[in-house]
């Protein structure tokens, strides 16, 4: 039987292929889709999560608008106007698809989050990949939610590498407090693909063209949209490796399909909330120094290949 997913997003171009996956995968069933602010306006994140999802033929999958702004604080640590965002290159506001004709739900993410996980007798995975706002406030309405969450996937974090700041990645950068409130919750499991795994997971120029040649509308689209994001790391990060790009939110997908496709281990994660430096920091205590239980599978690694053919295997369909 497919796996049942709930993909939480701040859709740019690398969220618009992690949905793109987890709407076309055989072995996943799609549930819903909530929004966040974060890559862009969170009006924006709906309606290119509503293109993205006309475009492929999965229209019918229902699309929920979340927070506009993180849980307490009334902007990003660095509010998005003043902030050197390398993000507009990578995402721009609107993905370069055909404009939605379907139309987002009147409920709201947060209210659909604890509706659904209030009343669902099965197994449905919440995999958020965008600023972690939604889910805080979902589990701060109803905090048993984290005994009907089979498992969190979540995108974000650092140990060696920052994207947002020198310290910190973007989407826990984006809400600290949220994510913070969310590693603590108590949730059965959490991995947490932070971007030491995702910078493994690069995707080339000749893989977009391997994806363009499949001739599906998912596979054109994600070809461009991953293209997209090479010219933008390659313009932009001077570390960056030349031609190619993560695509960070789809290997949280890949994940659930493909366990192999990451290296994981059993760590304690704390979330900077304060200092002006390392605000949104993840301190992943990879050494084992801190004394605290473990609450996070954490991956340090994934595998290109298994990556690269899962892209390809699934955005045929
Ligand atoms: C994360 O930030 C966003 O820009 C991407 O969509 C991804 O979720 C990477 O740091
Ligand atoms: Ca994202």
């Amino acid at each position: 039987m497919a796996r049942k997913l709930i993909l939480d997003c701040d859709t740019g171009t690398d969220d618009a292929v992690a949905i793109m996956l987890a709407a076309l995968h055989p072995e996943l069933d799609l549930v819903a889709v909530t929004t966040v602010n974060g890559n862009v306006e969170v009006q924006y994140c709906t309606d290119n999560t509503l293109r993205v999802l006309d475009h492929i033929g999965r229209s019918e999958v229902p699309v929920h608008e979340g927070l506009r702004r993180p849980l307490v604080r009334p902007d990003f640590p660095v509010p998005r106007n003043a902030a050197v965002n390398p993000n507009s290159n990578i995402h721009g506001r609107e993905l370069p698809l055909p404009p939605a004709t379907s139309r987002k739900q009147g409920q709201g993410a947060v209210e659909f989050l604890v509706e659904t996980y209030r009343s669902t007798t099965e197994e449905i995975a919440l995999v958020p990949v965008g600023p972690l706002s939604n889910i805080a406030a979902a589990i701060a309405i109803e905090p048993r939610m984290v005994d009907a969450v089979p498992e969190v996937v979540i995108m974000g974090g650092g140990n060696v590498k920052g994207n947002a700041t020198p310290s910190a990645e973007f989407n826990i950068w984006a809400d600290p407090e949220a994510a913070a409130a969310v590693l603590a919750a108590g949730f059965r499991r959490i991995t947490l693909v932070p971007l030491d795994a995702t910078h493994q997971a690069l995707v080339s120029r000749e893989q977009c063209r391997a994806l363009a040649a499949l001739g599906t509308p998912a596979g054109e689209a994600a070809a461009a949209l991953i293209d997209r994001r090479i010219t933008g790391y390659d313009a932009t990060q001077p570390m960056a490796v030349r031609e190619s790009a993560p695509v960070h939110d789809a290997l949280c997908v890949a994940y659930l399909v493909q366990r192999e496709v990451l290296d994981v281990h059993r760590l304690h994660v704390d979330v900077e909330t304060a200092g002006a430096l390392t605000v949104g920091r993840t301190v992943i205590d990879a050494y084992f120094r801190g004394g605290k239980e473990p609450n996070c599978d954490v991956a340090l690694g994934a595998d290109a290949a298994v990556f690269g053919d899962f892209l390809l295997r699934t955005l045929a369909r």
